[in-house]
């Protein structure tokens, strides 16, 4: 099983509770993933790589950084777009590649529809962005995707985890690194996240 990046942060776990609550309203868990969301970039982002820049302040020059490579984030639709929109602010000169995968609610298998990556992603750091790594089927089927695309450096960010899908991951993409705020104990007979949040899409776009 792939070891993921936990970020266990007061405000973190604040926020995971709130989205876990059965009466969270569509305003509010969409509030509440947003900021969580930020602290999950900020964390999968703590050993990003940086050039040396120089920077001329307001009374001398000094040393400074700038990215060293591109940032790439890819949503897997839908669910994955109520991350990208709180971190897109935080690195607005990332360029946004959507990944769609719909899952067979009788069988739980991804069923992939649309992909729209760069030209060039071989360089660059690739995040994909998916709330719930439940069985881990649509995420290694985004990073199949994604490596046939030449990515090289991806890391999945994800609210909630859980053992069958870091295991599914790491089975297939074990160079892969995983951020997530939980890894809860397992999974339903529908392959929800139990405890869970419920449907991460659903409760975000009040569907
Ligand atoms: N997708 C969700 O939105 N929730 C789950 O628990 C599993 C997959």
């Amino acid at each position: 099983m792939i070891s993921p990046v936990i970020v266990v942060h007061p405000l973190a776990q604040i926020h995971l509770t709130e989205l876990r609550r059965q009466h969270t309203s569509c305003g509010q868990f969409r509030w509440h993933l947003q900021r969580l969301a930020e602290i999950l970039f900020t964390e999968a982002t703590r050993s990003l790589a940086t050039a040396p820049v120089r920077v001329q302040t307001p009374l001398v020059e000094t040393a400074g950084s700038a990215f060293a490579r591109s940032v790439v984030l890819v949503p897997i639709l839908r669910a994955g777009l109520g991350l990208q929109e709180a971190i897109l602010p935080l690195v607005p000169e990332a360029t946004v590649a959507h990944v769609g995968i719909a899952r067979d609610e009788a069988t739980a298998l991804p069923m992939p529809y649309y992909a729209k990556l760069p030209a060039v992603l071989k360089e660059a750091d690739v995040f994909l962005l998916d709330p719930m790594l439940a069985t881990g089927g649509s995420a290694c089927s985004a990073v199949t995707q994604l490596k046939e695309a030449g990515a090289t450096r991806i890391t999945l960010i994800c609210v909630v985890s859980c053992p069958q899908g870091l295991q599914a991951l790491a089975a297939q993409h074990p160079d892969v690194t995983v951020v997530t705020a939980a890894v809860d104990p397992g999974l339903n007979e529908r392959s929800y996240i139990v405890p869970g949040l419920g449907d991460a899409g659903d409760r975000c776009f009040g569907t």
